[in-house]
């Protein structure tokens, strides 16, 4: 995929401030700190503008990057930081189930699971409403680059056991320290977003 254009166009705390020019989204979610920013970054080859958040937890809003001028990548502030409060931890649960439940232009999901240990409560939960939406996942299993590759097949199968995911979702090993699965990781979001 070659990247012509790529910026960042808004954090969106509220759903009247979501773009509406109905490009297809594809939303990424994942635990914090698990390298959802490092991959946008990778997948649109700049080395910072989704920008590797200060203060984890802390962000509640939808970050949005328009790529091409076709599609949006739409970045979740990252779950599972033990610092959040209760009342920031519900009103995350609820833009993002509001978002998942609504939100029209959502065509794919990327649920980013770190390859080095099984997926948390919190990934299988937001597996488990992805399903319930019906709304099309891609397991994207990063960094990879931190385990030996003759381990990586057990930890996917790992990972996929845990979710109980269904084996038709595509599952790509990533890794933004190397570029691998980029491509890979390209021609299934195209695939989704192709109408
Ligand atoms: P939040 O926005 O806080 O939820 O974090 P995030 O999921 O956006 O993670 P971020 O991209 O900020 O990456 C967190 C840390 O992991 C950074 O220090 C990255 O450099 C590192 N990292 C991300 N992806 C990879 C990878 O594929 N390989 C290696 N070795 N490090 C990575
Ligand atoms: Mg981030």
């Amino acid at each position: 995929m070659n990247i012509n254009q790529a910026e960042f166009i808004i954090s969106a705390v509220q759903p009247h401030q979501y773009p509406e020019d109905a490009l297809p989204e594809i939303a990424l979610a994942g635990r914090s700190n698990v390298g959802k920013s490092s991959l946008i970054n990778k997948m649109i080859q700049r080395k910072s503008l989704a920008r590797t958040s200060s203060q984890p937890g802390k962000t509640q809003q939808l970050n949005y990057y328009k790529i091409n001028e076709r599609i949006y990548f739409v970045d979740f502030p990252g779950y599972g930081y033990a610092k959040v409060s209760k009342v920031q931890r519900q009103q995350w649960g609820d833009m993002i189930e509001r978002y998942i439940r609504e939100r029209e232009p959502l065509k794919m999901l990327l649920l980013i699971i770190d390859v080095r240990h099984p997926p948390s409560k919190d990934d299988c939960l937001m597996y488990n409403w992805l399903k319930h939406y019906d709304i099309p996942v891609c397991l994207v299993v990063t960094k990879a680059d931190k385990i030996p590759r003759s381990k990586w097949d057990k930890h996917v199968k790992i990972i996929k056991q845990t979710l109980e995911a269904d084996p038709r979702d595509p599952v790509v090993l990533f890794s933004s320290e190397t570029g691998l699965g980029r491509e890979q990781l390209w021609d299934v979001i195209l695939k989704a977003t192709a109408d």
